[in-house]
């Protein structure tokens, strides 16, 4: 029996490994302009991490954790996303304490026991921001800017920023209410998943794709309508700043979150190239979390942005970037070539250039295969008689051109 990869998990091969090492490079970059600082945290936690955190009643909790008992008896789950474990770490190392902001980001896998299909998986990765320990509706604004500059850099065109605030715990409740009177006067149409659904958190009627759902939520009352004075007023001030920053956005009351931990302000990013997945990213403010934890009062702001999905847009839309080609492949005709040639590879690498060489002293016709399949952009070859006469053959594998050069030139020649 031949062995496979557990669905819904991806080998991320040699030939794409360099798109995610490009994403990540941009996210690096513009996160880092931002002021964020990385946090890595473990790839398994106590399951209550994200029990007490997620949501009782959410797909997350309920269905979708890859939980173990360890050998210590201690249930652990592999994490399903990546902010309750920052936070935690946070309450740990009381890095909150002094009562100044903080600003973190990360790349994280996440673990999810859902139905694979395009843009799900059950280990998918994130980047992630985290403005921890601010209650300023400029803190919003910036992951949302942020988040917003990082798809524009990375090449994105088709995205839609979704904003809406699910207000307090209060409002919301009566919003709950306004809901299921809403909604019940069509049970008898609706789809049993959404029925069940309901029962777990009304709110999720709104996010729900069921087409009667759907189209009963056109006539739904608006939360926004629900908000306390506090909550308006914030809601408002994110949405100036969002002007002010240029970032275009919609208000879309559909944008409900999977995850129980919001309040006030939430937002996704989507794209009309991922199908029923549009999500590219998701997140908003999680003022409660820290309390979930044991921890104080830590009012804080943050996203998850997928990294499969944003490199399915940036395909479907022709956007991705080349796969990086080593400049030199080093042709060597016979063995006693072969200390100058690596000579020659170590002062190409020490100036930065990409250089292969075979070592298995293989034909000068299976090297040059090598040497096109690689897509190198030179090739230098090497005989006894160059090395003699102190030159080498400088073979330009794009227009096809060769001529003989110094062995002192090559090096400004590439
Ligand atoms: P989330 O909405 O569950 O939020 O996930 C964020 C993003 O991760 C999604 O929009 C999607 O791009 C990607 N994603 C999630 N699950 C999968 C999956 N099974 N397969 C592929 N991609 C997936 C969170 O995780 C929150 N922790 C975000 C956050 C950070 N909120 C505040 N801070």
């Amino acid at each position: 029996m031949s062995l496979k990869a557990p669905r819904g998990t991806h080998d991320i091969l040699p030939n794409e490994s360099y798109q995610w090492q490009y994403l990540e490079a941009i996210f690096r970059t513009i996160s880092g302009n931002f002021g964020y600082q990385e946090i890595r945290t473990p790839i398994f936690e106590d399951v209550q991490v994200f029990s007490r955190t997620a949501g009782e009643t959410s797909d997350i909790v309920t269905k979708e954790m890859y939980t173990f008992e360890d050998r210590g008896e201690r249930i652990c789950a592999l994490k399903p996303e990546g902010t309750a474990p920052i936070v935690r770490s946070i309450l740990e190392h009381s890095l909150a304490n002094s009562g100044a902001p903080l600003r973190l980001s990360y790349i994280t896998p996440i673990f999810r026991y859902e139905r694979p299909q395009k843009g799900r998986y059950r280990q998918a990765h994130q980047v992630g921001l985290e403005y921890i320990n601010s209650n300023s509706p400029l803190a919003d604004a910036e992951v949302i800017e942020l988040t917003y500059r990082f798809y524009v850099a990375l090449g994105l065109e088709s995205i839609q920023v979704n904003l809406n605030s699910l207000g307090r715990e209060t409002c919301r409740q009566q919003y709950r209410e306004a809901v299921l009177k809403h909604y019940s006067s069509y049970l008898s149409d609706l789809e049993p998943e959404t029925m069940a659904r309901m029962e777990k958190n009304p709110l999720r009627l709104l996010d729900s794709k069921d087409p009667k759902a759907v189209e009963v939520r056109q006539s739904a009352p608006p939360i926004l309508d629900f908000l306390e004075p506090d909550s308006a007023t914030h809601f408002a001030a994110v949405q100036k700043a969002l002007n002010e920053a240029g970032v275009p956005y919609a208000a879309d009351p559909s944008v409900i979150r999977g995850l129980d931990y919001y309040s006030d302000t939430v937002f996704e990013i989507s794209s009309t190239k991922l199908g029923a997945q549009s999500a590219l990213c998701g997140g908003g403010r999680y003022d409660g979390l820290a309390k979930q934890l044991g921890g104080g009062n830590l009012p804080s702001v943050g996203v998850g942005m997928g990294i499969e999905r944003a490199l399915i847009v940036l395909a479907e839309e022709g956007n991705l970037p080349e796969a990086p080609v080593p400049d030199v492949f080093i042709v060597q005709l016979g063995p006693e070539v072969a200390t100058t040639a690596a000579l020659i590879a170590r002062e190409l690498r020490a100036a930065g250039k990409k250089v292969l060489i075979d070592h298995d002293q293989r034909s000068l016709k299976s090297q040059f295969r090598m040497a096109d399949s690689s897509n190198a952009r030179f090739a230098i070859v090497l005989g006894s008689d160059e090395i003699s006469k102190g030159v080498v053959t400088l073979k330009d594998l794009k227009e096809g051109s060769q001529s003989e050069i110094a062995l002192s030139q090559v090096l400004e020649r590439i």
